[in-house]
């Protein structure tokens, strides 16, 4: 049985490359016993997706990530995106064994005091709304409740709207998608979309010769912005799938949530948005990620 940790043996140190397979593993555990106590699908459907996306973040220069060790022994992790002007945490996972003892709010601890000697104005993540003890954590540590979201899948529609043209974006495409996304959100988030756009990932949509809408990617892992919902009808409406868990759309917006609804798209997992600082009421249509 592994000892519960007291605060004096554990510590924070930033993450390396070659921890991703013992944080992966936790990781993929964390979400996996969280999910299936609750009757929910996990997330991550095996250990080696966990592992590659931890990989991925812990070597990309735009991700500030640490682990939690406990007498030397990796026992969690957290990552913080600090691409855009406005940063996002997550995923966090602690050891199940060990859960509940302090670890997590360490780790959260750890990247909020990143972002204050960052000076962001704003730090934003996507809680699990069946969680109690997260939901919990995160506001004692001064998150606030935004809006409830809808993880969404399904089959994909493959098919068009009327006067909307998706296509894939790409580097020049970036300014106006950028003022699109300041417009909704008063910031942009053009860090990621860059990524997004150099792997082809990211859509665009065009309404009359302008772009009034993008996705960096119809995916668990990417945001979309629109003037209005039919720009994101219409890039959902493209879409080849819907990648990992699905897509998150803000269940506040009846309109475009029930346009999902009566497209074949089914509910699996509620979600909620908490942020920190800074927060604009979106001034149009959007699906975050579930980094926020
Ligand atoms: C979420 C997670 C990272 C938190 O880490 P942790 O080490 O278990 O959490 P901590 O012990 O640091 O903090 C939990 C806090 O919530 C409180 N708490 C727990 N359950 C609670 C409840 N039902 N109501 C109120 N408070 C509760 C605890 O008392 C503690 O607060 P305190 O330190 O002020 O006493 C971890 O549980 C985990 O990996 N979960 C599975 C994966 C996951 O859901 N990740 C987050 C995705 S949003």
């Amino acid at each position: 049985m592994q000892a519960k940790p007291s605060q004096k043996d554990v510590s924070i140190r930033r993450a390396r490359p070659e921890d991703a397979a013992v944080c992966g593993q936790i990781c993929y555990e964390a979400f996996h016993k969280i999910n299936t106590d609750h009757g929910f699908a996990p997330e991550l459907p095996h250990a080696g997706i966990a592992v590659g996306l931890l990989s991925t973040l812990f070597s990309h220069s735009g991700f500030w990530c640490v682990v939690a060790e406990q007498n030397g022994r990796i026992v969690g992790s957290n990552c913080l995106d600090e691409r855009s002007a406005v940063f996002g945490i997550g995923p966090i996972t602690v050891d199940p064994g060990v859960q509940n003892h302090g670890v997590g709010k360490r780790l959260m601890q750890a990247v909020l005091d990143r972002s204050a000697e960052r000076n962001v104005p704003s730090v934003r993540l996507l809680q699990s709304a069946f969680h109690n003890r997260s939901l919990s954590l995160y506001t004692k540590l001064g998150f606030q409740t935004r809006e409830p979201m809808s993880v969404m899948q399904g089959p994909p529609l493959k098919s068009s709207l009327d006067g909307c043209t998706v296509r894939t974006a790409g580097l020049g495409d970036l300014d106006a998608a950028n003022r699109v996304c300041e417009r909704v959100h008063g910031h942009n988030r053009s860090g990621e979309l860059a990524d997004a756009i150099a792997t082809g990932a990211a859509q665009v949509v065009e309404r009359q010769g302008r772009i009034t809408g993008y996705a960096s990617e119809m995916a668990f892992f990417g945001h979309a912005v629109g003037e209005s919902n039919l720009d994101l009808q219409a890039l959902i409406a493209a879409a080849n799938g819907f990648g990992g868990p699905g897509i998150l759309v803000p269940t506040r917006n009846a309109e475009l949530f029930r346009w999902c609804l009566e497209k074949g798209l089914r509910v699996v997992h509620p979600m909620t948005l908490m942020t920190i600082g800074l927060y604009n009421e979106p001034a149009g249509a959007y699906l975050p990620s579930v980094l926020y």
